[in-house]
């Protein structure tokens, strides 16, 4: 099972959103996926009551008891939990971070936001976690520089998803009508966007999982050599 978690120290960045919009298109796309809600502004633990289907599940529980939950669902066979984390530099958003597999840090096209993400970008690179920036509420038409603006700003600070998500309504009234914006309105360019993160998201984590698998034979084949020696 993959851990993904959701954060930023900035609130209102899409967090909640996008967690429950990517668990949607991920269980549309055949992956059993829970969502673990370790904010206690609840946004998915409400949303959940919202909505009429049982997929995805949302646990909301203290971020103590993550770990103990990961490892329950990682049994019961789940593929993916997303982890939602409150938008502070806090105990809880660090205790996130070191238990997810992959962090995706949703941020506007904004230089307040950009600054803001030093603090959480510092704590990951420290811990060598795997991470991405999301650009999110972005802005359509014409006005097209200041994202091209931000995207240049985060990919000197780390890697960015391929995927940029615009500021479209649909979010909102998916987030109020207790749906992803994928069954919101899945012909809408904000439901071809959270798939298109899904997408890269899916491919992300194959590579690392690729990469672990050689991590683990360049350790066996060390450990060997030195049996050897
Ligand atoms: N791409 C988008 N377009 C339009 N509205 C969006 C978009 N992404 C998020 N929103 C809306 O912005 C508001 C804040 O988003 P959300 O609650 O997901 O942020 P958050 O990072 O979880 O905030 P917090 O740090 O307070 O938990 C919500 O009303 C949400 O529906
Ligand atoms: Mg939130």
């Amino acid at each position: 099972m993959h851990v993904v978690a959701f954060v930023t120290q900035k609130g209102g960045t899409g967090k909640s959103s996008l967690a429950l919009s990517l668990a949607v298109a991920a269980v549309q796309s055949g992956l059993r996926v829970a969502v673990l809600d370790t904010d206690p502004q609840d946004t998915a633990g409400e949303w959940y009551k919202r909505r009429a289907a049982e997929q995805p599940e949302v646990h909301s529980l203290p971020w103590t008891y993550l770990s103990s939950r990961i490892y329950t669902l990682d049994r019961q066979g789940y593929d993916l939990a997303i982890v939602d984390t409150p938008g502070a530099d806090s105990h809880a958003a660090q205790g996130c971070m070191r238990e997810a597999h992959f962090c995706l840090l949703p941020v506007r096209p904004s230089v307040a936001d950009i600054e803001a993400s030093k603090a959480t970008v510092r704590y990951l690179h420290e811990r060598a976690k795997p991470f991405a920036f999301v650009l999110n509420q972005c802005p359509t038409g014409g006005r097209t520089s200041r994202t091209s603006n931000a995207r240049m700003a985060l990919q000197l600070l780390g890697s960015l998803c391929d995927a940029t998500l615009a500021l479209r309504s649909d979010h909102m009234d998916a987030l109020a009508s207790g749906l992803g914006v994928t069954e919101f309105a899945p012909s809408g360019k904000a439901a071809d966007e959270v798939r298109a993160v899904l997408d890269w998201l899916r491919t992300k984590l194959r590579r690392l999982d690729g990469a672990e698998a050689d991590k683990e034979v360049w350790e066996a084949d060390d450990q060997s050599a030195s049996r050897a020696s």
